[in-house]
């Protein structure tokens, strides 16, 4: 479904990726497990359209899709979950979910179908829809940047550290919640420092440093190998 080649990413003279490839099957659920700094934002960002790959190329469906810019990259069925949840303060519950139909290209009668879905997942999003979105707690706020993200229809989700700042409930909810959307189709490329968790329910699994692809393979081989226990797991 989504191949990244050769991806080369800078901050002016800061490279935060080094020659990543990186291949997503359609209804794969991929981890991309690395510490604080390794360039996992920096990856989503560049697949979501928000970087421009210095080098390589970020091919969706055989489609070469390097350099779109990230409206065009939502409308091709990748929805990403930024990193701080990044939901509007200001606007309500439904405001934010409603400006994530309309940017994907949705009519008003559609974003109304999709809002009556979203709010049978998420119950308590739905009774607070009046809202300001920033009186959510933290927990609610992830939701609800997940259900911003599902109201575009996503084919692939770019989902990054959804679980930071969360309680360990919270936390299990979240994952849940991510396993009853891949059982539905969704494709998930998962990006964590909470390497335990999010190598327990993937497919496959990548680990990044200092933005190169130092490790990878079958999630529960890495769970396994004792490079990531030592380096992540505490041994
Ligand atoms: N806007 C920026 N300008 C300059 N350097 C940046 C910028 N954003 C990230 N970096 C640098 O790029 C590298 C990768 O950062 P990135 O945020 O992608 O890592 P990360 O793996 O997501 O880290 P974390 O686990 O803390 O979220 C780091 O060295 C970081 O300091
Ligand atoms: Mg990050």
């Amino acid at each position: 479904m989504l191949v990244l080649r050769n991806i080369s990413l800078f901050y002016h003279d800061v490279q935060a990726l080094d020659a990543v490839n990186l291949i997503i099957k359609e209804g794969q659920w991929v981890a991309i497990v690395g510490a604080n700094g390794a360039g996992k934002t920096s990856l989503v960002r560049t697949i979501a359209g928000i970087h421009t790959p210095k080098t390589g190329q970020i091919l969706l469906n055989d489609q070469d899709i390097t350099g779109k810019e990230s409206h065009e990259i939502c409308k091709l069925g990748i929805g990403h979950i930024a990193e701080g949840r990044q939901i509007f303060p200001t606007l309500t519950i439904q405001e934010n979910l409603e400006v994530s139909s309309f940017a994907a290209g949705f009519s008003k009668i559609k974003t109304k179908q999709n809002l009556e879905e979203i709010y049978v997942e998420f119950p308590h999003l739905k009774e607070r829809q009046k809202q300001l979105a920033g009186s959510l707690s933290g927990g609610e706020q992830q939701m609800l940047a997940i259900g911003r993200c599902l109201m575009a229809e996503p084919k692939l989700i770019l989902c990054d550290e959804p679980s930071l700042g969360l309680s360990p409930l919270k936390v299990g909810e979240l994952f849940q919640l991510l396993r009853k959307l891949h059982k539905r189709g969704i494709t998930i490329l998962l990006v964590e420092q909470n390497v335990e968790a999010s190598l327990r329910y993937a497919d496959y699994g990548y680990v990044l440093e200092r933005g190169q692809i130092v490790l990878e393979g079958v999630a529960k081989d890495l769970l396994g190998n004792e490079a990531v226990k030592a380096a992540y797991l505490g041994g």
